[in-house]
């Protein structure tokens, strides 16, 4: 019989100090990095946390619905002007017919982000103005599947009549939706966001507990009911879809690029509101390149966290200095 091999070895005390070394300098700092990660994670999921979905709206008149004719193609283009209430010190609404850069059919980039400004970072914040759905612009064509079809909305052609029917049931005009969906993922059911973001629509985890939100149909239903919930708390949709990209009343330059110290993507996007309303609803690429070459937006802040769009993973999270002691660690040993 051979001698069973030795397992047990005399374990020396130099070996000893390097575990202690590795426990001390290594592993405690890491749990510790992670932590604060994570905290910060947890941070930015409460300040995205929606108001509560509450399914007994499902049953309630449906306030908005009528406006939802309103998601057809007005006439030949925008021509309509509404007087909107504004902050008095917000700048003029300088709506133009055409969208530009920083302006279009709903009023300019510099109205609908009233308040911010970055060169005068920590002072005054969002102060929203007032529209209400029904005084939108809207050029998009969301009235059959064949416009959606020959639209920038195209991608979200197999979704159509789930759209529809979230819209018809909860009482959300599908554009909106729709434009949502093009600005989050470009109608990807697949998409996954910082955060974890989910879906066509980037619902947040928050959001998912109960259900599959790379499901279209559950994405598009769930995401209703929050559009519906922000509208009756607020009819303002300029707040409405701030709120969807995690903007608030008084959030400032400096607020939003607090977020560049963990997560590059967790900033909210400043060019939002002007790619939502006079990119999308225009039936214009948000992303795309308008006729003079421009993009439209002017703080084009998430430019530096990737080169892609609007959903991604963070990759600008700082190296954690633990790696630097690792190696540091790697080189002493
Ligand atoms: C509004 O438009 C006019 C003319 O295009 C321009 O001179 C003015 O600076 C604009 N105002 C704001 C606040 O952008
Ligand atoms: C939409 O609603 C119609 C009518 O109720 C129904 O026949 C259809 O299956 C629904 N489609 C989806 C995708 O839910």
């Amino acid at each position: 019989m051979k001698p069973r091999p030795k397992h047990a070895r005399v374990i020396n005390t130099g070996l000893d100090q390097i575990t202690i070394l590795f426990v001390l300098f290594l592993i405690l700092p890491s749990v510790w990095c992670y932590s604060i990660h994570l905290d910060a994670e947890n941070e930015l999921l409460s300040a995205r946390k929606s108001l509560p979905l509450d399914t007994s709206e499902l049953g309630r008149p449906l306030r908005i619905i009528e406006e939802m004719k309103y998601s057809k193609r007005q006439g030949n283009g925008p021509s309509a002007v509404i007087s909107v209430s504004q902050p008095a010190s917000c700048p003029s609404v300088n709506a133009s017919a055409k969208t530009t850069e920083t302006t279009g059919p709903n009023g300019s980039l510099f109205f609908l982000t009233c308040g911010i400004s970055d060169t005068d970072q920590y002072n005054g914040g969002w102060s929203p103005p007032t529209i209400r759905f029904d005084q939108l612009v809207v050029n998009a064509d969301f009235s059959s599947v064949q416009a959606v079809s020959s639209s920038v909305f195209r991608p979200c052609a197999p979704f159509y009549d789930i759209f529809r029917n979230a819209s018809a049931d909860i009482g959300v005009p599908s554009v909106l939706l729709a434009a949502f969906a093009m600005q989050e993922s470009g109608c990807n059911p697949y998409a996954t966001g910082a955060g974890g973001s989910a879906g066509l629509l980037q619902l947040s985890p928050d959001k998912c507990t109960n259900s599959n939100c790379y499901d279209p149909w559950a994405n598009i239903y769930i995401g209703a009911r929050y559009l519906k919930s922000l509208l009756d708390a607020d009819p303002n949709i300029v707040q409405a879809v701030g709120n969807w990209n995690g903007w608030y009343k008084g959030m400032t330059f400096a607020n939003v690029r607090s977020a560049l110290d963990w997560n590059c993507y967790a900033q909210q996007n400043l060019d939002y509101l002007q790619q939502y309303f006079n990119g999308w609803l225009q039936d214009i690429d948000a992303y795309g390149r308008l006729e003079d070459g421009g993009r439209l937006g002017f703080f084009f802040n998430l430019d530096e966290c990737d080169s892609g769009g609007s959903s991604g993973s963070s990759r600008n999270t700082p190296i954690p200095w633990t790696v630097y002691l690792y190696g540091l660690l790697l080189f002493l040993l």
